[in-house]
């Protein structure tokens, strides 16, 4: 099974959740771990599993390298291709907004083919009061705050590689 994990960032954020995912589940485990300003994104079809890190920027808006990459998506196959996702946000700053990135690429790519459904985690540690990265009552990833809950952030990511490997049926490879 070829797994790519490809994030965007402004500020970091993402990209340290991105690598600590990495210790987690092994420095094999990804074929490929990159950047997303440096693919195509016909690259998203050489892979079986995407890992999709995204944070929410321009209140309710795609990261800009993730936006430029959502833009061309009506050119890629992503059929049959697991996708899971996982973001930061500001619940507090942008409560209207939280996480939003997660379900608009989410859907996006599930209209393209993409199989959904893995990596859901529960909203009950959060507080906010609307996020489009809630899907049938659950974020549609990991969703992370490290604005306002930084003293989450590792548990969350040591959880959450716990059940995508359980959900995707492969072991770590660290
Ligand atoms: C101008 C601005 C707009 C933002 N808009 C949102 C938003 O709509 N929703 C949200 O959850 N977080 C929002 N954030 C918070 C960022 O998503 C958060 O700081 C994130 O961790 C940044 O990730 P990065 O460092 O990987 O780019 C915003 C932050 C800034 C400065």
């Amino acid at each position: 099974m070829r797994i790519a994990l490809f994030y965007g960032t402004c500020t970091g954020k993402t990209e340290a959740v991105a690598e600590q995912i990495k210790d987690e589940l092994g420095e094999d485990f990804f074929e490929i771990f990159e950047d997303v300003s440096q693919i195509e994104p016909s690259d998203l079809e050489d892979y079986d599993v995407l890992f999709c890190g995204i944070p929410t920027w321009d209140v309710g808006e795609l990261q800009y390298d993730w936006q430029d990459i959502y833009d061309q998506l009506d050119d890629v196959d992503l059929t049959g291709k697991k996708v899971l996702f996982f973001g930061t946000g500001d619940q507090a700053g942008y409560p209207d907004t939280y996480q939003d990135a997660l379900g608009i690429v989410y859907l996006k790519m599930l209209e393209r083919g993409a199989v959904g459904k893995v990596g859901f985690t529960a909203t009950d540690t959060h507080e906010f009061e609307a996020s489009k990265g809630v899907i049938d009552g659950q974020f549609c990833g990991l969703a992370l705050d490290d604005d306002c809950q930084p003293e989450l952030t590792e548990q969350r990511i040591k959880d959450w590689c716990e059940q995508v490997t359980k959900e995707l049926g492969v072991e770590a490879a660290s």
